[in-house]
């Protein structure tokens, strides 16, 4: 059944953290994967879903800055993956299948943000590869686990980055077209959007559901690191000191506020038989209106999601390149 992209009325909201919308959820017994487990959002989420007794599994291109990251999360294990590298995935995919452990909750919250243009071996672009085609291949190269997990939820990371492209599939790698560096992260978080309605669309038969997460403006993890610190004051994420501005009605959030939608995603039972849906602020988005499309670009308070980011046909079409990108 097809979940409609309209708000439940979560009883959480902007200022809900992580540790809140988990309370009381017993993970005992289930297994999670994290991407970018690591760092900010990410590292966020593996701790907390940790704490509530899962096994967590964190995949890394740096293995020991992972443990260091990871050291008072007792018991996470780490394992190498880098999502430029199809190898080190295939590699990172085949132990756990070869575990026999199932995959209960896959939160994929690596990634990269307006990276000067870079291809991979490939001669993709940086962005997509990373944010999209390697969660992708990760996530296919899983699915025998995940269908095992009888009951696993996928999470992706998008981003209110999506209002700054859609996927351009006839230029998917900026080959005909000058590069810049948030349309191409609008167009990486887009199609991480449309990944999650695929994958619930393909994989609610096996008992998979799928959810796409923006997490609010999070300035104090790693993924500013390629913007100038001056433009994110100009835009009133940091104040004159340089300090994170705090304020979730407007999605400025502390990082344990921003690992709520995806933990809540991860493992709400207020999501048990929904799926193939864009959340934000603990709650599933509206869609954007032509009446309020405006107000949403124009600030953050307004929440809500693309059509074009949760278009079914969209979804199908960018499964089936990225089938054939990672062939
Ligand atoms: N922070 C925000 O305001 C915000 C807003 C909207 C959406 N998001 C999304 O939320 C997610 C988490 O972001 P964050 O703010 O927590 O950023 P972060 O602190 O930079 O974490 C990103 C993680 O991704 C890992 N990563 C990057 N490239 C990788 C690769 N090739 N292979 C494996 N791992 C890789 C990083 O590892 P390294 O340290 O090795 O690079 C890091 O652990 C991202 O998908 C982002 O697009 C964030």
């Amino acid at each position: 059944m097809t979940t409609t992209q309209h708000p439940l009325g979560s009883g959480f909201g902007a200022t809900s953290t992580a540790e809140e919308v988990i309370k009381g959820i017993d993970l005992t017994g289930k297994v999670a994967i994290v991407t970018g487990g690591y760092s900010g959002i990410g590292l966020e989420t593996a701790r907390v879903l940790r704490a509530a007794g899962a096994e967590v599994v964190v995949p890394a291109r740096d293995v020991e800055r992972a443990r260091t990251a990871l050291k008072d999360v007792p018991g996470a294990e780490v394992g190498h993956l880098d999502l430029l590298d199809p190898a080190s995935i295939d590699a990172f995919a085949e132990k756990i299948l070869a575990s026999g452990r199932p995959l209960h909750l896959l939160v994929n919250s690596a990634g990269i943000m307006a990276t000067p243009l870079a291809r991979d071996a490939r001669g993709y672009e940086g962005q997509f590869a990373t944010n999209h085609l390697g969660h992708f291949q990760l996530t296919t190269r899983l699915w025998p686990a995940l269908v095992a997990a009888g009951g696993a939820r996928v999470v992706a990371l998008s981003s209110r980055g999506i209002r700054f492209a859609g996927v351009d599939f006839d230029d998917l790698h900026f080959e005909h077209r000058t590069y810049e560096p948030f349309v191409a992260y609008g167009q990486s978080k887009t199609a991480n959007a449309l990944f999650a309605v695929e994958v619930d669309r393909r994989g609610q038969a096996q008992g998979i559901r799928a959810f796409a997460v923006h997490p609010g403006l999070i300035v104090d993890t790693g993924l500013v690191k390629h913007l100038d610190p001056a433009a994110l004051q100009a835009a009133g994420a940091l104040d004159s000191e340089g300090r994170p501005v705090r304020d979730p009605e407007r999605q400025m959030k502390t990082v344990q506020q921003g690992a709520a939608t995806s933990v809540w995603c991860a493992t709400s039972p207020q999501l048990d038989g929904l799926g193939g849906v864009y959340c934000e602020n603990v709650d599933i988005s509206p869609l954007v209106t032509p009446e309020n499309e405006a107000a949403w670009a124009g600030g953050d308070s307004v929440p809500g999601v693309l059509s074009r980011a949760v278009d079914p046909e969209a979804a199908a079409r960018l499964w089936e390149v990225s089938e054939r990108l990672t062939a």
